[in-house]
């Protein structure tokens, strides 16, 4: 893709990611790359902008994560975040020394808003803080235009060089305005026209896998989540019936949703591919019968799956390309992209390649992140049911059945699942919390319903909040709203007589009820 580009050199800070992200809500282009890169390889991308991120370390300690001092010549404006704005001090001959106040969380800061960073900046905003060092001494040529009570240098700048220093985080949406810092940065200050839309993007990708893939065949494993979804209606675009796409139902997927992805992606749907769907659900149950260890269940998921899709990967032959749907945190969090590699180890990477004869991998949305993949799903005409499907799990419904899997057990929490869903989405609270299921609990209690005894099921109601999966808090859902969902799954839903809602974070619990 040739297009103005802002790069963010990554020191290790935990919002890297969102600054990123930030950037591209200015229609910016923006990828994030280690600080150990090469300035060579920085000026031969030409970036318009360069920021440096936050960091965990002390820029005046030795083995701290550094820069060259040429990197501030290159006559590219750069804007230092945190650690970023502390490093281009310290290099550039000013002070960074302990702070005699910590600052973290909210803190109040005053600006002066002729600097170009904070034009259209109220005078005084909330600012999202996390410091323990300060700039006790800015560096020649800088001028300080933003401080706090505790902190005299809460931003510098140096117009003559283009070099700005802010000590707080824009990206972090605490920050009042910090959204518009960055604005002024890579629009203003860096000159960018704000050219990456999603329309373009979609149009251009599909230009360049047209002539990638020639006229060769294409092999796409399609879960009906979102990523691969965009990623095989992608292709199909570029390549129609170059593209094959192997649906694997392993009868472990929510209500309905095999038929669903059929009706998008079989021949009765909208576009041109071949279309496979295996209907492997006895397969996968009889491989289940009798297993509770959730590790246990997971592996037999795993190489079922596998198992079926090379089945179908021989049927087909030798392919000329496997389609994935990495998305850009996979890529960051693998450890191509920066210094916050370290942070998560994926669930689904692996598996697949091995066992199909294919020349080469294609990732149409390598640079993409989650919420770029949903607008480019829905430039692509993907129904808005697809494009906002929540998170699932490779394992299905699988790893929300504590104990046997059974095709009764199966039923019972897709039905009990749909209704809360189906509920959830009445009260208009479908799009605000992060992930949320029903699972099927193995505990049977007595109960009474009409005049009758019972002995059944307990369903348990999960919904978390959260931002990286990696840490959540249960969400508040209004009682009357859990009231009705629990009425309903008693009503409609045989084998079930209690609904539990689980108020477990993440530490200690995982989502996922297993
Ligand atoms: P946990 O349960 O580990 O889940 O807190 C964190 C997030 O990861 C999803 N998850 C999976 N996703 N394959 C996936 O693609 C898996 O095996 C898997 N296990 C958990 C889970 O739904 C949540 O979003």
């Amino acid at each position: 893709m040739n297009q103005e580009k802002v790069i963010v050199i990554d020191f290790g800070g935990q919002y890297n990611q969102l600054v990123a992200r930030r950037v591209r809500e200015c229609n910016v282009y923006c990828e994030i790359f280690s600080y150990k890169t090469d300035l060579e390889q920085i000026k031969a991308m030409q970036p318009k902008g360069i920021i440096l991120t936050g960091g965990p370390n002390s820029c005046y300690e030795a083995d701290s994560p550094g820069c060259t001092p040429e990197l501030f010549r290159l006559g590219i404006p750069v804007l230092g975040l945190c650690y970023g704005a502390q490093l281009m001090m310290h290099v550039l001959g000013g002070k960074v020394e302990k702070a005699p106040v910590r600052e973290y969380g909210k803190t109040q800061v005053s600006f002066n808003t002729e600097s170009p960073l904070f034009a259209g900046v109220p005078e005084s905003a909330v600012c999202w803080m996390s410091h323990f060092d300060y700039i006790s001494e800015m560096a020649p040529g800088f001028e300080a235009v933003a401080h706090t009570a505790d902190c005299p240098v809460a931003a510098a700048q140096n117009t003559a060089d283009d070099l700005y220093a802010i000590q707080f985080h824009p990206e972090v949406l605490h920050t009042q305005d910090g959204t518009k810092m960055l604005y002024n940065f890579v629009r203003g200050i860096c000159g960018c026209a704000g050219t990456w839309k999603m329309d373009s993007f979609v149009e251009n990708s599909i230009q360049e896998l047209r002539k990638k893939v020639g006229n060769g065949k294409v092999l796409c494993a399609l879960s009906g989540g979102v990523d691969s979804s965009v990623a095989a209606v992608m292709l199909a675009k570029a390549v129609g019936e170059q593209l094959t796409c192997v649906f694997v139902d392993h009868g472990l997927l929510r209500k309905n949703e095999g038929d669903e992805v059929e009706a998008v992606f079989g021949p009765q749907g909208p576009y041109k591919l071949n279309f496979i769907r295996v209907n492997a659900q006895e397969r996968f149950y009889g491989k289940l019968a009798g297993v509770e260890e959730p590790e246990r269940k997971r592996k037999i998921i795993g190489e079922e799956f596998i198992r079926v899709f090379e089945e179908e990967a021989k049927k087909i032959g030798a392919v000329d390309f496997l389609v994935q749907g990495t998305i850009y945190p996979d890529v960051v969090e693998s450890g191509l992209g920066g210094e916050s590699a370290v942070i998560k180890s994926h669930h689904n990477v692996g598996g697949l390649p091995d066992c199909v004869d294919f020349k080469e991998i294609i990732e149409p949305l390598r640079n993409l992140f989650k919420d770029e993949v949903r607008k480019a799903g829905l430039e692509l005409g993907i129904p808005e049911y697809l494009v906002f499907r929540q998170p699932f799990p490779g394992p299905g419904l699988g790893i929300r059945i504590i104990g046997e899997v059974t095709a009764q057990k199966v039923q019972i929490v897709q039905e009990a699942d749909a209704i809360y869903r189906e509920e959830i989405a009445k009260a208009g609270l479908d799009r605000s919390i992060g992930q949320y299921f029903a699972a099927l609990t193995n505990m049977r209690s007595v109960g009474v319903m009409g005049d009758e005894r019972t002995y059944d099921y307990a369903v348990a109601l999960r919904a978390v909040n959260t931002v990286d999966f990696m840490t959540a808090e249960s969400a508040e859902i209004p009682f009357a709203v859990l009231q009705t969902v629990m009425s309903r799954i008693i009503n409609e839903v045989r084998g079930v007589n209690r609904v539990f809602y689980d108020l477990t974070s993440k530490p200690p619990g995982t989502i996922e009820f297993e």
